[in-house]
């Protein structure tokens, strides 16, 4: 379980969370909603440890991370994915998730050359296993800046699978997508990336989060307003009102 308790955060003299409480249950998807600006990427970032706290507590697993650094948090098995895509455009597919693999303190050039280049080195099973999660196992040779916009939001998830996640926290995963590419993402998360994890996964397309969040938590304006099961969520006035205005 990832508890977020009475977190406030500001910028300068922007209040952009409020005093939010949120309980995310291990191992089911959940889904976070708002309108923009509403806070939910400051969210993930505190989450992941790149914001600081101004105040409030963080528990993972009944233990206190309210300080932890992102360093400290990823070694727990808590990973991101980036609103806007963060992938290495001129390495090729593979070369993107063996990197992922080598951890930054022990990073070497020359040691991530003569592994990317040994096909007998471990990580390249690994990473192909994880190509072929990801239904990209032709694209390994690919260089990323050359896939289209799918693929390069699943090998942003693909890099995360590489570090053996044990919670994923995803920032608008179908940001860009088509319906059709949005629905076989959410197909693809369901089948082969959130069992077993606990996700959390902001998106504006209700297609996707109707696909694959068991439970649903509306923030807007740094406030939790509405969480709970999404059918019910979604027919709360009060988030009805968040997303339509007053009626
Ligand atoms: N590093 C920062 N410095 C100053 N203001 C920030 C910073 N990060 C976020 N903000 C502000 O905090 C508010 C919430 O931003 P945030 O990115 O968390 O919203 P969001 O819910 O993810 O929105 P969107 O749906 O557009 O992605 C916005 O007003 C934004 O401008
Ligand atoms: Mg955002």
């Amino acid at each position: 379980m990832f508890e977020l308790i009475k977190i406030c955060k500001s910028f300068g003299n922007l209040r952009v969370l409020k005093s939010i409480s949120i309980k995310i249950k291990s191992g089911i998807v959940t889904g976070l909603i708002g309108p923009n600006g509403s806070g939910k990427t400051s969210l993930v970032n505190i989450m992941s440890g790149i914001y600081p706290i101004d105040s409030g507590q963080i528990l993972l697993d009944g233990n206190d991370i309210s300080g932890a650094k992102s360093y400290q948090i990823s070694r727990l098995g808590v990973f991101r994915t980036f609103q806007h895509i963060r992938i290495f455009e001129r390495m090729t597919v593979i070369e993107n998730i063996i990197s992922a693999m080598i951890s930054h303190e022990s990073f070497s050039f020359y040691g991530f050359l003569a592994q990317v280049r040994n096909p007998e080195d471990p990580k390249v099973n690994i990473a192909q296993n994880i190509l072929e999660i990801m239904e990209m196992e032709n694209d390994s040779n690919l260089f990323a800046g050359d896939l289209s916009l799918p693929k390069r939001r699943r090998l942003e998830i693909a890099r995360v699978l590489a570090r053996d996640p044990k919670v994923i926290l995803f920032d608008e995963p179908a940001g860009g997508m088509t319906p059709k590419e949005t629905e076989s993402l959410a197909h693809l998360i369901n089948k082969n990336v959130a069992p077993g994890r606990t996700c959390l996964v902001i998106e504006h397309k209700m297609d996707l989060i109707a696909k694959v969040c068991e439970e649903l938590c509306v923030i807007n304006h740094g406030e939790k307003i509405a969480q709970g099961d999404p059918s019910v969520v979604f027919n709360q006035p009060e988030v009805i009102e968040a997303y339509l205005g007053k009626v």
